[in-house]
């Protein structure tokens, strides 16, 4: 038997983490034969649902979950913890932009990053899951000065999922099928899903589909189906945002296929003209538990335009939290 690893969740009773558990002690993220321990954290008004949670755990019988904690202190549910996802955080409603977060989300982010810090095996690997991503990634990535950059990273694998599924269904393939389909830069609106290296069956898309298409309603759909989600459901998407948490841990865990790409948030240190220092989205190889930036691709010109757009996005958000960043 493996010994079990330590992951974190926060937020762990609300709708994404609920839909996170399950999959994590079930073995969908770390695989059939690896043990974990569950670290669980929520604010003091979310610990009476996470015990019903817990119970839930519990009556699954889930051979590989070696034990569940429960806490509403970060520094108890990081203690000594390989994995965590940084979940716990507000939504946003109908009338906001996920921007609109910064300030209620964002000092969660240092106290966290703080207690990741001091407690936190030194290895840890982190996915910020609550928004706006990729700038609480960066503010807990500040918080935890002990800890290497490259332990932090922000979702943006629900992006390259969604944009998968709609190219899958496009051409009338699996999602399966789809190659090298990734994200640059924010988790926003001004996010790029970029297609030209993406193929079908080993065919490329834009021979399948036609550029018009690609740069027209398939990009505005992936960027904005967050707000689409919310306005259908009333409610952010949850299911699909945790199957993307397991896969985005599952690929930094066991790595990338030969030959495959993913979309990770990252610090970045300069790659593809992108001020050194923000979390941006990036097509990455993964490999021995190290993410490594795709390197070489040549960007046209409507691509460069929009990886210029959503690095100025990324810059504001920074100068919003730079008080937090001190
Ligand atoms: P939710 O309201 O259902 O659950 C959030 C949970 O976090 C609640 O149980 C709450 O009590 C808890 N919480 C709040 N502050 C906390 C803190 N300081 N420490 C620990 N727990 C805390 O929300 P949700 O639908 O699960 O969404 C969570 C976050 O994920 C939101 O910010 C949402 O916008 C974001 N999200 C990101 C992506 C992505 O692709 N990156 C996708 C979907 C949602
Ligand atoms: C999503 O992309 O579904 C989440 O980030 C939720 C949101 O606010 O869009």
């Amino acid at each position: 038997m493996k010994t079990p690893l330590k992951v974190a969740v926060t937020g762990a009773a609300g709708n994404i983490g609920y839909a996170t558990l399950f999959r994590l002690a079930s073995g969908d993220c770390f695989g059939k034969d690896q043990p974990v321990i569950l670290q669980l954290l929520e604010i003091p008004a979310g610990m009476k649902a996470l015990e019903g949670v817990v119970m839930e755990l519990f009556d699954s019988a889930f051979p590989l979950l070696a034990g569940v904690e429960t806490t509403d202190d970060p520094n108890r549910a990081f203690a000594g913890v390989d994995y965590a996802f940084l979940i716990g955080s507000r939504p946003r409603t109908k009338d906001m932009d996920r921007a609109d977060l910064i300030k209620v989300n964002g000092p969660i982010f240092t106290a966290q990053g703080k207690a990741l810090n001091d407690h936190a095996s030194r290895g840890v690997k982190v996915c910020v899951v609550g928004n706006p991503c990729n700038t609480n990634a960066l503010i807990a990535m500040h918080a935890a000065k002990d800890l290497p950059r490259s332990a932090f990273s922000a979702m943006t694998r629900l992006d390259q999922n969604r944009a998968v599924a709609q190219l899958a269904a496009k051409v009338g393939a699996g999602a399966g099928d789809v190659s090298r389909m990734v994200i640059w830069g924010n988790h926003s609106d001004t996010m790029v899903p970029d297609f030209s290296n993406a193929t079908v069956g080993g065919v490329p898309v834009i021979e399948k589909v036609g550029r018009d298409w690609l740069i027209g309603d398939f990009v505005q759909t992936v960027a904005t189906r967050g707000k689409a989600i919310i306005n259908a459901r009333g409610a952010s998407s949850a299911a699909s945002a945790a199957s993307a948490a397991i896969d985005h841990v599952a690929t930094w865990h066991f790595g990338t296929k030969p030959g495959e790409w993913a979309s990770m948030a990252i610090p970045s240190s300069g790659e593809y003209g992108v001020p050194a220092g923000l979390i941006f989205s990036y097509p990455v190889t993964v490999s021995g538990g190290a993410a490594h930036i795709v390197e070489g691709l040549s960007v046209d010109a409507w691509t460069q335009g929009k990886i210029d757009a959503t690095t100025q996005e990324l810059l504001a958000e920074r100068a919003a939290v730079a008080d937090l960043l001190a």
